[in-house]
């Protein structure tokens, strides 16, 4: 479903990337680790085509994306959810909502009910500027709006980061029921172990920019934890 061959990216002069392949299946949820610092989202980035890879082939759906700008790989099925979220603030929730629907390429214009059925929060709020919402709730509404494009793939940067408990569990509850109700693959960054544990079946782990390990997460053990993962 999304493919990567030997991805290599470059900022300026700096060599970021290195040879990065991988592969993702419809339905797989994936997470991706590492230290910070390392690539990850350089990485989803270029998945999604705000950066420029040098080298390297991007597949989707079979289709070759590497040169395809990032508005039509979103209407193509790859949603993001940023790290940062990157909501308007002065917009209200309904409004950012509403702004992603005019990429939809089925030309609808009204917000799935969908999004407000995993996030109650975001329809108690809808009127509110979504810079006047919690972290969490901001986190919720980038996934919300990521959501109304109908996406086949999630990517999300760092999902939980800098946010109250109550809401990482409930953003990993949402993640899991896209997965397995609704068949939605999921690329997630994350730095939290047991939330990564808990959400994804398989781990990548990155260093330097570079693919070092990956497998069933009931394979991540100690000695990758301790080589790549701690600081
Ligand atoms: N716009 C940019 N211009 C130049 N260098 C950059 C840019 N963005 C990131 N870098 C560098 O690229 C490397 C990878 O950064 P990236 O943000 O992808 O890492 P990360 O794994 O997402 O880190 P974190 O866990 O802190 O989010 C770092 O050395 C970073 O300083
Ligand atoms: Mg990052």
């Amino acid at each position: 479903m999304l493919t990567l061959n030997a991805v290599d990216q470059y900022y300026g002069g700096s060599h970021i990337l290195h040879e990065v392949s991988l592969s993702l299946g419809a339905g797989d949820m994936v997470c991706l680790l590492g230290r910070n610092g390392v690539g990850k989202t350089t990485l989803m980035r270029s998945i999604m085509g705000q950066v420029a890879i040098k080298r390297g082939q991007i597949l989707w759906q079979e289709k070759n994306i590497t040169n395809l700008a990032t508005e039509r790989r979103a209407r193509a099925g790859m949603g993001f959810v940023p790290q940062g979220r990157e909501i308007f603030p002065l917009l209200s929730v309904e409004e950012n909502l509403k702004l992603a629907l005019a990429g939809r390429r089925d030309g609808q214009r009204k917000i799935p009910p969908l999004i407000y059925e995993l996030f109650p929060v975001l329809k108690d709020m809808r009127q509110r500027r979504g810079g006047d919402l919690s972290g969490g709730q901001q986190q919720q509404l980038a996934i919300g709006r990521a959501l109304v494009l109908d996406p086949k793939i999630l990517l999300l940067d760092e999902p939980t980061e800098g946010i109250q408990p109550n809401i990482v569990v409930e953003i990993g509850q949402v993640l899991r029921r896209l997965n397995q109700e609704l068949g939605l693959a999921v690329l997630l960054v994350e730095q939290k172990l047991p939330f990564a544990r808990q959400v994804a079946d398989r781990f990548i782990i990155m260093e330097r920019g570079q693919i070092q390990a990956q497998g069933a997460m009931t394979t991540l053990d100690d000695s990758l934890i301790q080589r790549y993962l701690t600081v």
